[in-house]
C-alpha cells in the first residue's frame, strides 16, 4: 500500500495586517454580500477579483426559483472577468459571506467554483491568490491549486 498526502498552506491575517495590495479588495468585498440576490438560501456571498492592471471586478450570488439555475458569487465574478477582460490575468479573488445579518467567519467555496478558479489560473499562467474574508480574519491561499487537490484537468479527454 502507498499513500498520497496533500498539504495545503493557508496564511491567516488579521484584516489590519493584510498585505497592502489586498486592502482595497478586502474593503470592497466586505460590502458585497448585501447586494446578493439570495431570497431562497438567505446566504449572501460576494466575490471581488483583482486584475493585473489594478481593475477590480465584482460578483454576488444570483439565485432563481428554479434552484439549479442560480450561480455562486465567485463564478459570477470570474465569468465576468472572462467575458469583459479575457486577456488580463486575474491576480486574486476575495470572497465574503453574510447570513442572518452576520458575517460568516470563513467562507469556503464550493467545488465547482474551485474548479473555475483553477482554470482561470491555468488560462493566464498567473497564480490566483484566494482570500477567504471573515469579519476579522482573512484566510489566504497563495494559489488556486491549493484548494483543489486531484482536480479534473482534462488530460485524459479524447482529442
Ligand atoms: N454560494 C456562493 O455564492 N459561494 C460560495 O462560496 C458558497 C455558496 C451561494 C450559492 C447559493 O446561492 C447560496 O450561496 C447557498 O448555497
Amino acid at each position: 500500500m502507498k499513500e498520497l498526502i496533500f498539504r495545503t498552506r493557508i496564511n491567516i491575517y488579521h484584516t489590519s495586517e493584510l498585505p497592502s495590495e489586498y486592502k482595497e479588495l478586502e474593503a470592497i468585498v466586505r460590502e458585497l454580500p448585501r447586494l446578493a440576490y439570495a431570497p431562497y438560501s438567505h446566504f449572501n456571498v460576494g466575490a471581488a477579483v483583482l486584475l493585473e492592471n489594478g481593475n477590480i471586478v465584482t460578483g454576488t450570488n444570483q439565485e432563481n426559483i428554479a434552484y439549479p439555475s442560480g450561480l455562486c458569487a465567485e463564478r459570477v465574478a470570474l465569468f465576468s472577468v472572462g467575458s469583459l477582460h479575457p486577456n488580463i490575468p486575474a491576480k486574486a479573488i476575495a470572497i465574503a459571506a453574510e447570513t442572518g445579518g452576520k458575517r460568516v467567519e470563513m467562507i469556503t467555496p464550493c467545488g465547482a467554483c474551485r474548479q473555475v478558479m483553477l482554470e482561470t489560473q491555468n488560462r493566464s499562467g498567473v497564480p490566483l491568490v484566494v482570500l477567504l474574508c471573515g469579519p476579522e480574519l482573512v484566510y489566504v491561499a497563495e494559489d488556486a491549486r491549493a484548494l483543489l487537490p486531484l482536480s479534473f484537468d482534462g488530460w485524459n479527454l479524447p482529442d
